[in-house]
């Protein structure tokens, strides 16, 4: 299949599919998935039609929060593969016309990065130290933590340190787990350092990075608490001490120039969650990030007032500083679609309905491994079999992120669904996913796969995505009915409760509807949580 010569930098528009390494493919047997299995894998991502793959990360960690703990910025953990694995797996998907976009971790490291462990051998107020964010406990023992920060995973941000100094111990912070040490921006040699791990990754042909956790690199110094002042949402309010703060701008306008500095159309995304999506677009300015996350979009319910408003929000606020949007549904992060929409038959119609609203939407669109084959959350894991921090830390309140991290069925007759020769498997599968694999859903043209196909190829050859040709426009066609033209073509998204007429004459060219398995349909009607994709006739 020939693709059309881009005019535009590849990013403004691209689908990005998630790789998340320990669950795509295993190919040694040893029920984690790895690199060598992705290059395995790629032939049908390319089939699928994606311009780019992200990785989770790879390197070096002892696995405390499933490789966000990294303990070496420039190899690969044994567990997934080495270096060389890695060039091969760049080198195959360039062949296949595909990017590669690797995570990058600059929040924190692993408390096993040799850095940290340094740390804790030196003295307080030593240079090693001054990395990471050491401070004096409160009281007159020092045996309280230096404020009321939470971890993000349950629990004080502060832990204090035993060993080399046991009545005077600091606290470090750290805003995750306990192993996953803060890092002080405000440090010269922590930010020549991640500048050299971008140089590193640059020179290896990777074509861009996610950026973990970017709203929250720099801390206010005072450290104040919060005091309740902040609603615990998960997403950043203006004026926290440790979200979203000016500074860390400057960070990133510092990798925009090393970035600038290489060959090609490479990129940055940003993982910030924000309430407020005018502090988002400062993220994405023109010497900053190229583009950023919308966790709006994915936290709307199916919901038109909702959806529309986060669609509204997104475009003024991207369009402000000239960025493209990006549309996320899923991520390592999140409850699964299919579920998140409810569940069963219904969860599912309505996800076939947002892919569709998603691909046509303008700007950029990330899909999650599994999301393709409508994968629900795992909900029923046995306890033992958790290994997201959060569960433990939160003494089991929470679920964690296990359920939408299992490992994805490629071949129904095959152990463990095809992902692992062997049938071992680091999370178990659940016993019905074999019709889910994605052998059956090629076989079958009304599968969840198909439509992901058809909707990628068929966005690409509309030009729905091309930035700045295909104007967005809403279309008013009631309140139960989410509708936006895109130059010749309209999108309209059923989700009242009764069917609602095409706006006049012309093809429906692609329907979410999983019972109109054709290209084209002659009905005039669309269902209720249906997406369609229609021409009107001029
Ligand atoms: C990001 C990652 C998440 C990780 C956290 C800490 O939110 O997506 O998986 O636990 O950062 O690194």
């Amino acid at each position: 299949m020939s693709r059309p010569i881009p005019t535009t930098p590849w990013w403004r528009d691209a689908v990005v599919y998630q790789v998340y390494p320990r669950s795509f493919r295993d190919h040694d047997g040893d029920g984690v998935g790895d690199l060598r299995g992705i290059v395995e894998g790629l032939g049908a991502l390319a089939e699928l039609g994606v311009d780019a793959i992200w990785l989770n990360p790879f390197y070096p960690s002892p696995q405390v929060d499933a490789g966000y703990d990294v303990s070496d910025h420039r190899e690969v953990d044994p567990l997934f593969g080495d270096l060389a694995t890695f060039d091969e797996l760049v080198a195959a998907s360039h062949a296949l016309g595909l990017r590669v976009v690797v995570d990058l971790v600059p929040n924190h490291t692993s408390d096993q990065h040799p850095w940290f462990r340094r740390a804790l051998a030196a003295a307080p107020g030593s240079p090693e130290r001054q990395r990471y964010l050491f401070r004096p406990g409160r009281g007159a023992l020092g045996d309280r933590p230096p404020n009321d920060w939470q971890s993000v995973f349950g629990g004080p941000a502060w832990t204090r340190v035993r060993g080399h100094d046991p009545t005077a111990g600091e606290w470090y912070l750290h805003l995750f787990a306990p192993q996953q040490p803060d890092l002080d921006w405000t440090n010269a040699e922590v930010r020549a350092e991640y500048e050299d791990v971008l140089r590193f990754w640059l020179d290896r042909g990777v074509d861009g990075f996610r950026i973990d956790v970017a709203h929250g690199l720099a801390k206010d110094p005072g450290m104040p608490d919060l005091s309740g002042r902040f609603a615990t949402s998960g997403l950043a309010h203006s004026g926290h001490p440790h979200w979203d703060r000016d500074e860390v701008h400057e960070v990133f306008r510092s990798w925009r120039r090393v970035l600038d500095g290489y060959p090609g159309d490479r990129m940055f995304v940003a993982e910030a969650y924000l309430a407020d999506a005018m502090r988002l677009a400062r993220y994405v300015r023109s010497d900053e990030l190229h583009t950023a996350f919308n966790f709006r979009f994915l936290m709307a319910t199916w919901d038109v007032a909702e959806l529309r408003a986060a669609v509204d929000e997104t475009l003024t606020s991207h369009a402000a500083v000239g960025a493209p949007a990006t549309w996320v549904l899923s991520n390592h992060d999140v409850v699964r679609t299919v579920t998140r929409y409810g569940g069963g038959v219904a969860g599912h119609r309505r996800a076939r309905a947002a892919a569709l609203l998603m691909f046509a939407l303008p700007g950029s669109a990330y899909v999650y491994q599994g999301e393709e084959l409508g994968l629900p959350e795992v909900v029923d894991l046995p306890d033992s079999a958790r290994q997201d921090p959060t569960y433990r830390r939160t003494g089991g309140a929470l679920p964690g992120r296990d359920g939408c991290r299992v490992p994805i069925p490629w071949d129904a007759e095959r152990p463990a669904c095809g992902f692992s020769p062997t049938g071992a498997s680091w999370l178990p599968q659940p016993k019905d996913w074999s019709l889910l694999s994605r052998d059956r859903q090629q076989r079958d043209g009304s599968s969840m796969l198909h439509l992901y196909r058809r909707a990628i190829a068929l966005r690409r050859s509309l030009g729905t995505a091309a930035p700045g040709a295909a104007p967005f426009e809403w279309l008013d066609l009631g309140p139960d009915v989410l509708a936006f033209s895109r130059g010749s073509f309209v999108s309209l998204t059923n989700l009242g409760p009764t069917p609602v007429r095409l706006p006049g004459p012309g093809e429906v060219v692609l329907s979410s509807d999983p019972a109109a398995s054709d290209r084209t349909t002659s009905e005039r009607t669309v269902a209720t949580d249906v997406t369609v994709w229609f021409e009107p006739t001029a």
